[in-house]
């Protein structure tokens, strides 16, 4: 069945079936935001470039701007929303936090998530392993050695090991 604004498409989001309506052509980005109101996923450029739109699909970071939410169908899909209470996740976010690892806080939900992913796949990465990884997340006023430093911080804190070798 069409509809004018285009057709069903159903989600798992966070572990929530969702259904939203979506053209052929549009992003997943634009229904996690515009039709479910989970807005940590922010628009950057748009095109792929920024990584301010990093959420996971089925474990592994992806741009929702660049996913189409027809082709996210039967796949799980994590947002920044969805991992509140996960300890990897409060690690980084207080590590982040007393890390002074953000001012605008505009690319912070993107570098989270793609930190996230490196730490349950890496729990515990050299400096290079943390670059190498967030070098598709851009930030264009904290700069990186903070935030590199803030996903150290968090590594140690859950692992409790020493710094960078
Ligand atoms: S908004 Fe998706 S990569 Fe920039
Ligand atoms: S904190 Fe402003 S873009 Fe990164």
């Amino acid at each position: 069945m069409e509809t004018d604004g285009g057709w069903p498409v159903q989600l798992n989001v966070n572990g929530v079936a969702q259904r939203a309506v979506a053209p052929l052509t549009g992003t997943l980005l634009s229904t996690l935001r515009e039709d479910l109101c989970l807005t940590a996923a922010k628009r950057g450029c748009n095109q792929g470039v920024c990584g301010a739109c990093t959420v996971l699909i089925d474990g592994r970071t992806a741009r929702a701007c660049l996913t189409l939410s027809q082709n996210a169908e039967d796949r799980a899909i994590q947002t920044l929303e969805g991992l509140r209470g996960d300890p990897v996740m409060q690690a980084l976010q207080a590590a982040f936090a007393s890390g002074g690892a953000f001012q605008c806080g505009f690319c912070t939900p993107g570098m989270l998530i793609s930190a996230y992913a490196l730490l349950k796949h890496n729990p515990r990465p050299t400096e290079a392993d943390v670059r190498g990884h967030l070098s598709g997340n851009l930030c264009r006023c904290t700069g990186y050695v903070s935030i590199i430093a803030a996903v150290d911080a968090a590594a140690q804190a859950l692992s409790g090991q020493e710094k960078f070798a």
